[in-house]
């Protein structure tokens, strides 16, 4: 098969929903064998059908992000489906009405609502990338992208715990990229903007005009234009990329 993926091995979390749908089709399309991870229940084998029905390869398993044992078998699934491991994008993740905090100022998060948010958004991200990068350290390299936010650039009101996460996925990017260039791995992180998938919906019906108003394209993203910034970052043609911080936001964060 050809492609700017093509012969690669692929994993990607949350995978049965929005951004991680979209960009196990889009990895597919380019070659890549695709482990399709998401939460019992959560859309991944749905997503592999789709990678199958289009002609390409995927499996899928279960595993929570905050739970390491879990994220172990998951790369050990992964390793075991499609042998070493060349892309992982690390994209499962929350919103603030997902820990009951949407909306809500510093002071008025709960410790509970606060813990939930950092364990889906941050640790889930830490816990994937000691994996991905034990596995491609013994296979001689490949490349992580990671899911940050333009909240990992910015702040954004009633969002701070959120706002906190993205921040710090945006700071591990960087450290871990730093850490093993030397192992020939590459570590970057996507920036979407608002995109349309499930995570928007409830926002979008709420205040869906301010939300467009903030952005100079005026228009939400589609989760196939977050894949395909993701499928360019683990491609060979973004070699020299690594650390990076890539907005695709429709020019929120130049504002
Ligand atoms: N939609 C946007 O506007 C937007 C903007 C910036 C960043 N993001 C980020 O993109 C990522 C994907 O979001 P989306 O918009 O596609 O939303 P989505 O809700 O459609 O998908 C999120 C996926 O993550 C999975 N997930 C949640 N908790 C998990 C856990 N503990 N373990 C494993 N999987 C888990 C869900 O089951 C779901 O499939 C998130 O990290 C989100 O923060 C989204």
């Amino acid at each position: 098969m050809s492609g700017l993926l093509a012969g690669r091995s692929a994993l990607v979390t949350g995978g049965g929903s929005g951004i991680g749908r979209a960009t196990c089709l889009a990895m597919a399309r380019e070659g890549a064998r695709v482990t399709v991870s998401d939460l019992p229940g959560a859309g991944a084998e749905e997503t592999v059908a789709l990678v199958r029905a289009a002609g390409g390869e995927a499996h899928a398993v279960h595993a929570d992000v905050t739970q390491p044992d879990q994220v172990a078998a998951m790369v050990q699934a992964a390793l075991a489906a499609y042998g070493p491991l060349h892309c992982a994008f690390n994209n499962a993740g929350i919103a603030a009405m997902h820990v009951g905090a949407g909306g809500q100022r510093m002071g008025d998060i709960s410790l509970q609502s606060w813990e939930r948010m950092l364990a889906v958004n941050l640790t889930g991200v830490f816990l994937c990338m000691a994996q991905e990068i034990a596995a491609m350290e013994r296979s001689g390299g490949g490349a992580i992208v990671n899911i940050a936010s333009v909240a990992g650039l910015v702040g954004l009101p009633g969002s701070n715990a959120y706002v906190v996460a993205k921040h710090g996925v945006v700071g591990l990017t960087r450290a871990a990229a730093i850490d093993h260039a030397a192992a020939g791995i590459r570590v970057n992180a996507v920036c979407p903007g608002y995109i349309d998938t499930p995570m928007i919906t409830e926002a979008m019906a709420r205040r869906g005009e301010q939300i467009l108003g903030t952005v100079p394209l005026r228009r939400l993203g589609q989760a196939e234009e977050i894949a395909q910034a993701v499928v360019f970052l683990c491609s060979d043609r973004a070699a020299f990329m690594t650390g990076a911080a890539m907005p695709v936001d429709g020019g929120y964060t130049t504002v």
